[in-house]
């Protein structure tokens, strides 16, 4: 069977790039296919693949530029996902579409389900909602559609807060790390995980693998927990590693403003798939083993 994945260097298309599973999968980067342009030309990049299934790992992801860059954050998390759902709606392929918590304003107090309303808080949140409302409409009409919803991503090449943090622990005594922010930090690997187990379960034509789902790691944690756990990991390897001063939110300043309480539960998808998503510990280790530590 083969899978189109759109998006090659980030970090959910390397992920499924280097799951070894049963697909053959072929990568469509932002070289091959400029999404955030006006009319990407979706339908004939699929129409030349000819996949069985189509993943979509590309998106604009730098949270506070998209407060300015507007347009095209709009056109690549809303618009080019709509377009995708569409095209395989007509070819009656499935589609796999990557979501996130920021769609959640966080002001529940406790675990998101996927019902729960969306009240984003910023642009990104705002383009990533709305592409899923324009998806939903699509697969109202029955297509094959999963979205699925992850959060606070990391993984062995990033680019992402777990660079950050070991490129501070290089430069500085100490760091800052947000103490009352709250989510659920998840390995790109238990991304593509999801997302292919989806996959398996659509092409099989399992109606209970349709809509929306929450894929994150098993972990609810504070910004600061989450640098601890990443400099306990790194430390167990010989690398970087610096003690952690707790901040408040206030003490800073980002372009966007975050949601403070962003937990989700994946207890939807465990039921419908054998997707199981690892302790964090696990899921660092596992992203450590396969970095280089200067
Ligand atoms: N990162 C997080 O913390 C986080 C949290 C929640 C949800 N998510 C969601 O998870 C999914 C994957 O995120 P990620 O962390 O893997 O993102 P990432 O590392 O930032 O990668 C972004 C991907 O989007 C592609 N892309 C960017 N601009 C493009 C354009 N103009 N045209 C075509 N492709 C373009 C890139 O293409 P190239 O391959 O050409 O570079 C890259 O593959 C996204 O839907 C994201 O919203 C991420």
């Amino acid at each position: 069977m083969k899978v189109l994945v759109f998006g090659r260097r980030g970090q959910v298309a390397r992920a499924l790039a280097n799951s070894a599973c049963e697909f053959e999968l072929s990568f469509a980067g932002s070289d091959v296919l400029d999404l955030a342009s006006a009319d990407p030309d979706i339908a004939g990049l699929v129409a030349e693949r000819k996949p069985d299934a189509v993943i979509n790992a590309a998106a604009y992801t730098n949270v506070d530029r998209a407060e300015t860059e507007i347009e095209a954050c709009m056109r690549l998390n809303r618009d080019a996902p709509a377009r995708m759902a569409r095209v395989c709606a007509e070819a009656d392929i499935p589609l796999a579409h990557f979501s996130t918590d920021y769609v959640f304003d966080g002001e529940k107090g406790s675990t998101y389900v996927e019902d729960d309303a969306r009240n984003p808080l910023n642009v990104y949140g705002r383009s990533k909602a709305e592409g899923e409302a324009a998806i939903e409409s699509i697969w109202a009409g029955g297509a094959r559609v999963a979205v699925i919803r992850s959060s606070w991503v990391f993984s062995p090449g990033g680019p992402g807060f777990l660079q950050t943090m070991l490129r501070l622990a290089r430069e500085r005594d100490e760091v800052g790390v947000v103490a009352d922010q709250w989510g659920c930090p998840t390995s790109a690997a238990t991304c593509a995980g999801a997302a292919l187990a989806l996959v398996r379960q659509l092409l099989d034509r399992d109606a209970g693998a349709k809509g929306l789902f929450h894929a994150v790691g098993a972990d609810a944690i504070t910004w600061a927990d989450f640098s601890e756990a990443i400099f306990a990991a790194s430390a167990a390897r010989g690398g970087p590693a610096v003690p952690v001063r707790r901040i408040a939110t206030s003490d800073y300043k980002t372009a966007a403003v975050r949601p403070k309480d962003t937990r989700l539960s994946s207890v939807k998808l465990q039921a419908a798939t054998d997707w199981r998503p690892p302790p964090l510990a696990e899921a660092l280790a596992e992203c450590f083993d396969q970095m280089e530590l200067a």
